[in-house]
């Protein structure tokens, strides 16, 4: 089975893909890390995050084995990623690693901003996973004041804002909700009661 989970930023989905996929006993693949590298590498050599033949050149070289690095958690990063990942070049480099993920005996769980849309348009099932950009953002300061990057509430709003913007807005692989997704909206549930919810549905596809 391939569980699509898609979602603009600090809504939940990764949490939610990775508890999924434990619980399944599938594997995860949490794609965001992919353009965060890229970013990462091309920020490490000098190089514009928005220059084409740089950007598409880092995302071939990419070492999609080592995703653990920590500075790819950093707001700093997912901002670049956000950048690096409107560049059509890079997106088309990494989808076929994505489509490869998603094809293993058994299936994944992939989670994303594209995931149902592009990269997996014939999953089994697909999450719209979302909530109010102001509690995305007491989420993202929390967590960023748990891994000890303390940060003001208004400037962590104005990036959701702004990452939202740029990611539902560019031309290529948009975030959006794909036609047959099942939306869900954590703004009034903690991470076990998503979860909870989430398996209800995923129990409901697996029967049919
Ligand atoms: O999910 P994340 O915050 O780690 O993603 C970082 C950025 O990467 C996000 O702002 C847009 C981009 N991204 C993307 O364009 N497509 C994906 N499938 C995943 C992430």
């Amino acid at each position: 089975m391939v569980i699509a989970i898609d979602g603009p930023a600090a809504s939940g989905k990764g949490t939610l893909a990775r508890r999924l996929a434990s619980h399944l006993g599938r594997p995860h693949l949490d794609t965001g890390l992919l353009y965060r590298a890229v970013a990462r590498d091309l920020l490490d050599r000098n190089e514009p995050l928005s220059d084409p033949e740089a950007a598409a050149r880092a995302a071939a070289a990419l070492d999609t084995a080592a995703l653990d690095d920590p500075r790819l958690r950093s707001r700093e990063m997912g901002e670049a990623a956000s950048i690096v990942s409107a560049v059509a070049s890079v997106r088309e480099t990494l989808l076929a690693f994505q489509r490869r993920f998603a094809a293993q005996p058994g299936g994944a769980v992939l989670d994303g901003r594209d995931i149902g849309t592009v990269v997996c348009p014939e999953a089994d099932l697909k999450l719209y996973v979302t909530a109010s950009p102001e509690e995305r953002a007491r989420r993202r300061q929390r967590e960023l004041a748990q891994s000890g990057q303390p940060s003001d509430y208004e400037t962590v709003l104005t990036d959701i804002q702004r990452r939202d913007a740029r990611d539902q807005g560019r031309p290529n692989a948009p975030l959006r909700q794909a036609d047959d997704a099942v939306l869900l909206d954590t703004t009034e549930l903690d991470a076990e009661a998503a979860f909870r919810q989430a398996l209800v549905i995923v129990e409901a596809r697996l029967r049919v």
